[in-house]
């Protein structure tokens, strides 16, 4: 039997802090034996607000390069950018055309968005879902891993596939595959250093709100040092009190690979100047392979693009397949 197949991706806007690679990346290496994965920069949707053309290009290619640090391994998964194939703008477009106006403007992550940017609101930012739908839809994705945050956006992905089905497919030959959303309970929602109530977020003006994985162990140890903590001694789990006690176990647990009791039992009688250092510690050494191995992979950039170039065909040739299959539905048939 075939494996199933994951797609999930990650926009290359400054670096990866920890929430994008506890809530997805680590999860995308954890499972990656056991399905056929495809992983993409999607750089079209980092245009979507306010961008830097001089930079684009290198944070793609840092972006694809974390990718391999953090572990995704090229027997297991393909790795490519969302520009270098075409199909991704084309599927988007016969999307839109069945997409209702009222599902985007009711996404959580544009209202959010929109309401940051004020008077500067491009359509590209409304129609980032169908964009993302079009992603998943095309490599017929059976999961898809992801940050709590993405869950809307996946059901809207699955609303859009059930439509084109309904409305231009055969019940017993759907035009496009459903997926499934692959959010795992711990990590999904890593919260910021500042405040424990909102999410860790690369927009969030505040460097020290967020850990970054190319942060330089100094660094670390300052943002660490100065996250928001409580004056109560004895560090708790599920607290609805104390969020950023919360987060910050939470950070410990998974970056030192240890189980919740274990942490629980560990930290239950420990003061913040206790903690605070062993966290430091465990981020620091979590990180440093990841920054090491992104070392050795950047100062070799011809690797990377074949990595690049290879991805490139080989996801290519399953999103040609997909479009085609997609436009004989809805009728574009002629020969040319
Ligand atoms: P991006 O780049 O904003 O986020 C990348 C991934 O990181 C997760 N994430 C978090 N997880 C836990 N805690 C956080 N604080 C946190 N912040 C971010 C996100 O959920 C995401 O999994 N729209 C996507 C990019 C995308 C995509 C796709 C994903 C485009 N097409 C197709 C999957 C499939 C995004 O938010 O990227």
């Amino acid at each position: 039997m075939s494996k199933q197949r994951i797609l999930s991706g990650v926009q290359p806007t400054g670096n990866l802090h920890l929430g994008n690679y506890l809530g997805a990346i680590r999860n995308w290496v954890e499972a990656q034996s056991q399905y056929e994965n495809f992983f993409c920069v999607v750089d079209l949707h980092a245009i979507t607000v306010p961008h830097n053309p001089a930079t684009l290009a290198q944070d793609t290619y840092t972006i694809a390069a974390l990718y391999l640090a953090c572990g995704i391994d090229l027997q297991h998964a393909t790795i490519f950018v969302q520009s270098h194939i075409s199909a991704h703008s084309e599927l988007t477009w016969l999307l839109n055309c069945i997409t209702p106006l009222n599902w985007l403007e009711d996404m959580i992550q544009f209202k959010e968005k929109a309401v940051r940017q004020g008077e500067n609101v491009n359509v590209g930012l409304l129609d980032y879902p169908v964009l993302m739908a079009a992603d998943i839809l095309l490599y017929d994705a059976d999961k898809v891993p992801v940050g709590e945050d993405q869950k809307q956006h996946l059901e809207l992905t699955r609303d859009i596939a059930v439509r084109i089905n309904h409305q231009f497919g055969k019940e017993e030959n759907p035009v496009l595959k459903l997926p499934e959303p692959m959010i795992r309970k711990e990590g999904a929602r890593v919260m910021s250093l500042s405040d424990g109530t909102k999410k860790m977020s690369k927009s969030d003006p505040s460097e020290l709100s967020r850990i970054n994985l190319l942060d330089p162990p100094d660094t670390i140890a300052k943002k660490i040092k100065r996250s928001k903590t409580d004056p109560i001694r004895g560090l708790t789990f599920d607290d609805p009190e104390r969020p950023e006690c919360h987060n910050l176990l939470t950070l410990y647990m998974l970056l030192s690979g240890k189980t919740k009791q274990e942490v629980a039992n560990e930290c239950e009688n420990m003061g913040w100047g206790q903690f605070k250092p062993l966290l430091t510690e465990t981020t620091i050494e979590a990180l440093k392979p990841i920054q090491e191995k992104y070392k050795s992979v950047m100062e070799d950039r011809a690797y990377l693009e074949s990595v690049l170039r290879s991805g490139r065909e080989k996801a290519e040739e399953i999103a040609n397949q997909t479009l085609h299959r997609v436009k004989t539905a809805l009728g574009y048939s002629m020969p040319v």
